[in-house]
């Protein structure tokens, strides 16, 4: 693939999908991994986003909620990054996702430019108007640049000023948190107990995958609010429909990767309706990182402390599913007091900031 600004020595490959690790035509992918895994030790200063190409695998399976472009960046031969774009189906979608993750070693040629170029020619191509991507930007002195809903900055380094450069706005502040889960029982159980009692008329359940069939169409209906309910600035996001089929695909990507997914869900007594969920996520390796993945409390039931209800049962059950596993990471719009209120209460610290920027393609 060429472009005006296409630096010598540099192909944007497609990036072949195997059907498992172990088929010979699986190098591309294993090495688009590893220097995944390696941009994001380059750029955090941790191992703690480190995904194993088998786990990382059915996650790029055939989707038919969503469209995935994936490229490996190579530079003379050798893989040094990679591109996606990533494109929801749903009817009448504008948005598209990006991400371009180079080398440090490779940065400033160019080569960020062309893989955006591409990306936006292939946005333009399905009919995207609306593009986002997310980065880290670690704290550093220097010049800042603030969000516009007022809540957090990053630097202005070297990742922003590309995509100042390239086009984008910053629109939102992500605060990545941590909770070290040594030691963190009997104060959960307190939270816990509070919560229970600000929460009578709600019930604790709990599943691992697949979802229990009594609970698949409201944990859909919850997943679908995720994307309508959670804080997005000015970000573009085209609303998802989830139904019990979409559900058990995605619960797929868990379950063919061997990573371990618990639900934690308050379910409205009298109703039994599904009210509040929690996710927490670990790998194969269960000493690994835990990711605490979506939380959400339907707009209907709030004001009921289910919030800190299901995330206290859930840490609480966790000890059970992983209980090697050292701490607890999630990421939370800087903007999102309610939410980041009951994660600073349950003792997670902040560990970085990401910046979601944006462009209307014209
Ligand atoms: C951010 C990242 C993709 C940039 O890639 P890169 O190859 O270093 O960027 P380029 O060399 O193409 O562009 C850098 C320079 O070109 C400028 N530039 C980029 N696109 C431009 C455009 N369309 N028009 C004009 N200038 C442009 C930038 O301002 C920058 O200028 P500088 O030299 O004054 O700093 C790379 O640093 C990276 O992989 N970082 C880690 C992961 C990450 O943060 N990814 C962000 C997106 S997910």
């Amino acid at each position: 693939m060429s472009t005006d600004h296409t630096p010598p020595g540099l192909e944007l490959r497609p990036l072949r999908i195997p059907a498992s690790i172990d088929d010979p035509d699986a190098a591309d992918f294993l090495e688009m991994t590893r220097i995944r895994n390696l941009v994001y030790a380059e750029v955090s200063g941790h191992d703690d986003h480190r995904m194993p190409a088998d786990e990382l695998l059915p996650a790029y399976q055939p989707d038919p909620s969503a469209r995935r472009f994936s490229w490996i960046v190579v530079l003379d031969g050798e893989v040094v990054g990679r591109a996606g774009l990533d494109l929801p189906l749903e009817e009448g979608a504008r948005s598209g996702h990006w991400l371009v993750e180079l080398r440090r070693s490779v940065w400033g040629r160019g080569i960020g430019r062309a893989a955006l170029a591409l990306i936006e020619r292939t946005a333009r191509d399905q009919g995207r108007t609306v593009l986002s991507s997310w980065a880290e930007h670690p704290a550093a002195d220097g010049p800042q640049l603030t969000a516009p809903t007022g809540f957090g900055a990053v630097p202005r380094d070297h990742a922003a000023r590309f995509f100042e450069a390239s086009g984008n706005t910053l629109e939102q502040i992500v605060r990545v948190s941590v909770l070290d889960l040594g030691g963190s029982e009997p104060h959960l159980r307190r939270l816990l107990a509070a919560a229970e009692e600000a929460a009578a008329g709600y019930r604790v359940v709990q599943w691992t995958l697949p979802t229990p069939d009594e609970f698949v169409d409201g944990y859909a209906a919850m997943k679908a609010r995720m994307v309508t309910d959670a804080p997005s600035a000015d970000l573009e996001y085209d609303e998802e429909v989830w139904d019990a089929a979409r559900l058990r695909r995605f619960e797929r990507t868990y379950l063919d990767a061997g990573r371990h997914l618990l639900v934690t869900a308050a379910q409205h007594v009298d109703s039994g309706e599904l009210a509040a969920f929690n996710e927490l996520v670990v790998g194969k390796d269960r000493t690994g990182i835990t990711h605490q993945e979506d939380t959400l409390v339907v707009a209907a039931h709030r004001g009921h402390r289910l919030g800190m209800l299901v995330k206290c049962a859930g840490l609480l059950a966790w000890r059970d599913v992983a209980p090697d596993s050292p701490r607890v990471m999630t990421y939370n719009a800087e903007e999102n007091r309610p939410m980041l209120s009951i994660n600073e209460e349950i003792g997670f610290r902040p560990v970085s900031y990401e910046g979601a920027w944006k462009k209307v393609l014209i």
